[in-house]
Parts: structure tokens; C-alpha cells; sequence
């Protein structure tokens, strides 16, 4: 039973719903189930304390449940303030055998719509376990796990935390303020966690780009494994799950037309792939952006016209930014924009559209039509309509990706917590990739619920390629 109070989220009420979707989710995510059958016995994740920094929703609950079927304790957050499904939450802290009343689950700390002061408080939490043991490892999505630990034993080592006023972002800033305080606390605290952790599996594009830059640089403190970049990740999650939640959170947002409207996509990588694919399967005209010749030619044998945000800005009607990058879309972008014009960011960052510069543009003012839903409007009267203040969308508008693709992702997830937690001194303080046998295993595990019959290579065929019949069948240069 949970320590009474070591956990918050919106409403514990709302568990019996979230209980019913993660059934209803449990059948449509097989690699995870068959992590559990697999694993469920021998339990190779006994004596693990888990971190998770994901998306609250009703996908990771089935994640969660099932890194504590392979024997984890565990600890979670949401790694964006908007994402928290709150039946999701509620049902994953009550868990599958505890009631409202006495909740035998996993302390969770996150709700929808958490000010950034809340969420940097909840990251911590999930790094403090009762009775002062640290974590062992951590699931992160974007780093920030991984950022409070690294910023704190770097602060630590230093004696000393910036002030909060030299912070080039509010949100920094905030980090900061978080840092000093534990500093008075302990003085020890994260550089203890940090010395404790095996390592961390990161799940997404950005996050994992942090981590390299953090190799390179020589600063990482302890290994990590890069899900993102399995075939059965960013091949499917990105692409696939965008194509589906993108649209979702455009529609639930707005309801507006999308056929025969102009939509931009910045980016043309796995995300903006899906994204592009899925306004044209509505009727859209897309128009894509981006910097890399090879995406741009890529975008232009698919049919799609390459532009550039200036000359394309006033006359198009929605505008997705996709790239991991930052000032994407510009306040000065924003004012050329046609009333009523969509803009939203399906990257990890709100920094891909400047909310900021926005907001301090003279006359501008907001008027907010519903949860995660703006109205900017301009001196000359004319607005835009700006979904989740520029964070991820597909999440904050909508449910995010459907278990299905969530399956494919989070059973890489579950193998790569295994990896590093059972074999740690396979590891040395790196950042790494799942070999392509685990790669093909997750999608095997896929194939039978979608009714897929895969052909088998006789020894003779097989011979002729130089590969075993059971795989690997790809070099790992092959690039799908
Ligand atoms: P990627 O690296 O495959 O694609 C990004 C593309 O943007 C690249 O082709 C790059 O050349 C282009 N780009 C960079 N700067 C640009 C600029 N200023 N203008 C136009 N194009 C530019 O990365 P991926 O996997 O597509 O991920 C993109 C972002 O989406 C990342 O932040 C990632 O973490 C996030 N992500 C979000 C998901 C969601 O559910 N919302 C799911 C998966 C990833």
C-alpha cells in the first residue's frame, strides 16, 4: 500500500475508467504482453528502482505495470505538463488489485495542465525514493530526468548553484531554483543518485541528441541506450504514430476542415513524414520546410512542394512545426499569418515556436478558448489559433499514439531497461543502440495481430545472402 501522500494526481476517482482503457489497451499492445509472459516468471528486473519521465497516459500505464510484472519497483512523471491522462494516472497509483481507498500501485506524480514549477517539483520527486534510495535506473523521453541529475552532481561538484536571474529561460530558471534548495538539503543528494544509477533508455529524437552531446563532451555519468533510434521505434513511432495523432489533436482542438486547406510542415525527418502523410490523406495541400537537402529532396519525390516558411507564411492555413529545433516559427512569422490561421509544434520542445516573443509583441493579446486551445489576437484584428501554448500537440490536444505503435516503442523500452540493468558491465558509460536481433524480435512480436505472414528463407537463400536464416537479415548500416 502507498504511503499516504507519496504520489499526486488530478483525481483517484477517476482509476475504475483508466482501469477499463488499459484493459481495452492491454489487447492492442502484444510485444508488451509478451514481455510479460516471457519475463513474468524470472522476473530479471527484481531489485530494480525504476525513474520514468514519459507521457502519463494510458499507454505507459500498460509500460509501467509491465516493468513491475518483471519485478521493478517504480517511480513516474509525465515529461510534459499538458500529457497526463488523468484516468491514466489515477488508475496506475490505485493499481490493478488496490482500491481508491487503499492504492497498492505506483507512486505517480503527475496531472494535466501542471504550471512548470510543478513539474520540475514532480521530476523530483521521482528521483527521491522513500527512505532516501535512489533510483538504479531511468526511463526518460526528452532528458529531463537525466538533466536534473546531471545538472545537480555538476552544480554539487562545484559547491554552488547559478543564480536563478543569469538563467537564459524561465524554465531554467526554475531548474536552478529546484537545485539550490536541494544543495542546502544535501549537498551530496544527486551527486549519490547520479553514482547509484546503471543507466538510462531514452525514448525519443531529442532526448537522445542530448545524450550524444553529452558523450562528446565528455560529461555523461552514466550509460545509456538510445530506443529512439531501434528500427521499431523511430521508424513507427514517429512516423506511423504521428500519422494517426497528429490530425487527432488538430481535430480535437479545432474541428476545422482540413481537406482542401494549405498546411506547412517544418521538418521532413520521421516525424514530419508522418505528419505530411496525414494532412495529405485529409485532402490538405502540403507545403514542407527544411534545411537538410537529402529530407527536402525526399519530401519532393513524395509529391510534396519544398518552400520556405517566408515565402509561404501568409497564405497557408496550418503550420506544424516538426524538427527538434528551436525559433522554427517566429513572433514576426505569426503576425504574416491569415486570420485564424492553425499553428502548432508536434516536436518535443515548445522552443520550435516563439510563445514568448509572441506574447511580447505590442498589442498582441490571448484569448484562451479551451484547455490547451489560444486565440492570438493582432493590433489589426486579425488572430491566429495556437494549440498547447507551442508544446507537443498530438499530446496536449489529444491521447497522443495509439497502444498499437506505443506497443512497438515501449517493448524496446522494457528489453533496453533489461539490457542495462542485467548486463551493466557490458556497458561502459556510452550511449548505445539495441542490436538488430532485439530490433527484429520486437517486430516479430507485432506481426500475428495484424495477421502478417513472413516468408521463410530456405538455407540455400539464406546461404546466398551470407545471412542466417533466423536473422539478422539487415546489415546495421540498412536503412529502411
Ligand atoms: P528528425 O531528426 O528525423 O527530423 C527532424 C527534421 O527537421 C530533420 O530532417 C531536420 O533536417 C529538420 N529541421 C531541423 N531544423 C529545421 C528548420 N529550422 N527548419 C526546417 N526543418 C528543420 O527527428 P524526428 O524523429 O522527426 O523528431 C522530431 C521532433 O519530434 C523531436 O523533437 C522528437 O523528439 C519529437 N518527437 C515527437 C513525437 C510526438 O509524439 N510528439 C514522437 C517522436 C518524436
Amino acid at each position: 500500500i502507498l504511503t499516504t501522500g507519496d504520489y499526486k494526481v488530478a483525481d483517484l476517482s477517476l482509476a475504475a475508467f483508466g482501469r477499463k482503457e488499459i484493459q481495452l489497451a492491454e489487447h492492442e499492445m502484444p510485444g508488451l504482453m509478451a514481455m510479460r509472459r516471457e519475463f513474468g516468471e524470472t522476473k530479471p528486473l527484481r531489485g530494480a528502482r525504476i525513474t520514468g519521465s514519459l507521457h502519463m497516459t494510458i499507454q505507459t500505464a500498460v509500460l509501467i505495470e509491465t516493468l513491475v510484472a518483471l519485478g521493478a519497483e517504480v517511480r513516474w512523471a509525465s515529461c510534459n505538463i499538458f500529457s497526463t491522462q488523468d484516468h491514466a494516472a489515477a488508475a496506475v497509483v490505485v493499481g490493478p488489485e488496490g482500491t481508491v481507498e487503499q492504492p497498492s500501485g505506483v507512486p505517480v506524480f503527475a496531472w494535466k495542465g501542471e504550471t512548470l514549477e510543478e513539474y520540475w517539483w514532480c521530476t523530483e520527486q521521482i528521483l527521491l525514493w522513500p527512505g532516501g534510495e535512489g533510483p538504479n535506473m531511468i526511463l526518460d523521453d526528452g532528458g529531463d530526468a537525466t538533466l536534473l541529475v546531471h545538472k545537480g552532481a555538476q552544480f554539487e561538484a562545484a559547491g554552488a548553484v547559478p543564480s536563478p536571474d543569469t538563467a537564459d529561460s524561465e524554465e531554467y530558471a526554475i531548474i536552478l531554483k529546484v537545485l539550490q534548495r536541494s544543495l542546502t538539503e544535501d549537498a551530496k543528494r544527486w551527486t549519490t543518485v547520479a553514482g547509484q544509477i546503471k543507466g538510462v533508455t531514452e525514448e525519443t529524437t531529442t532526448g537522445v541528441h542530448r545524450l550524444y552531446e553529452m558523450q562528446a563532451a565528455g560529461s555523461l555519468l552514466f550509460p545509456a541506450i538510445n530506443v529512439n533510434d531501434s528500427v521499431t521505434k523511430s521508424k513507427f513511432d514517429n512516423k506511423y504514430g504521428c500519422r494517426h495523432s497528429l490530425i487527432d489533436g488538430i481535430n480535437r482542438a479545432t474541428d476545422v476542415l482540413i481537406g482542401g486547406k494549405v498546411a506547412v510542415i517544418a521538418g521532413y525527418g520521421d516525424v514530419g513524414k508522418g505528419c505530411a502523410e496525414s494532412l495529405r490523406g485529409q485532402g490538405a495541400r502540403v507545403i514542407v520546410t527544411e534545411v537538410d537537402p537529402i529530407c527536402a529532396l525526399q519530401a519532393a519525390m513524395d509529391g510534396y512542394q519544398v518552400a520556405t516558411l517566408e515565402d509561404v507564411v501568409s497564405t497557408a492555413d496550418i503550420f506544424v512545426t516538426s524538427t527538434g529545433c528551436k525559433d522554427v516559427i517566429t513572433a514576426d512569422h505569426m503576425a504574416q499569418m491569415k486570420h485564424n490561421a492553425i499553428v502548432g509544434n508536434i516536436g518535443h520542445f515548445d522552443n520550435e515556436i516563439d510563445m514568448a516573443g509572441l506574447a511580447k509583441l505590442p498589442g498582441v493579446h490571448k484569448v484562451n478558448i479551451k484547455p490547451q486551445v489560444d486565440e492570438w489576437v493582432f493590433p489589426d484584428g486579425h488572430s491566429i489559433i495556437v494549440l498547447s501554448e507551442g508544446r507537443l500537440l498530438n499530446l496536449g490536444n489529444a491521447t497522443g499514439h495509439p497502444s498499437f505503435v506505443m506497443s512497438n516503442s515501449f517493448t524496446n523500452q522494457t528489453i533496453a531497461q533489461i539490457e542495462l540493468f542485467t548486463k551493466t558491465d557490458q556497458y561502459p558509460i556510452g550511449v548505445y543502440v539495441l542490436p538488430k536481433h532485439l530490433d527484429e524480435k520486437v517486430a516479430r512480436l507485432h506481426l500475428d495481430a495484424l495477421g502478417v505472414k513472413l516468408t521463410q528463407l530456405t538455407k540455400d537463400q539464406a546461404d546466398y545472402l551470407g545471412i542466417p536464416v533466423e536473422g539478422p537479415y539487415k546489415a546495421d548500416h540498412y536503412r529502411y
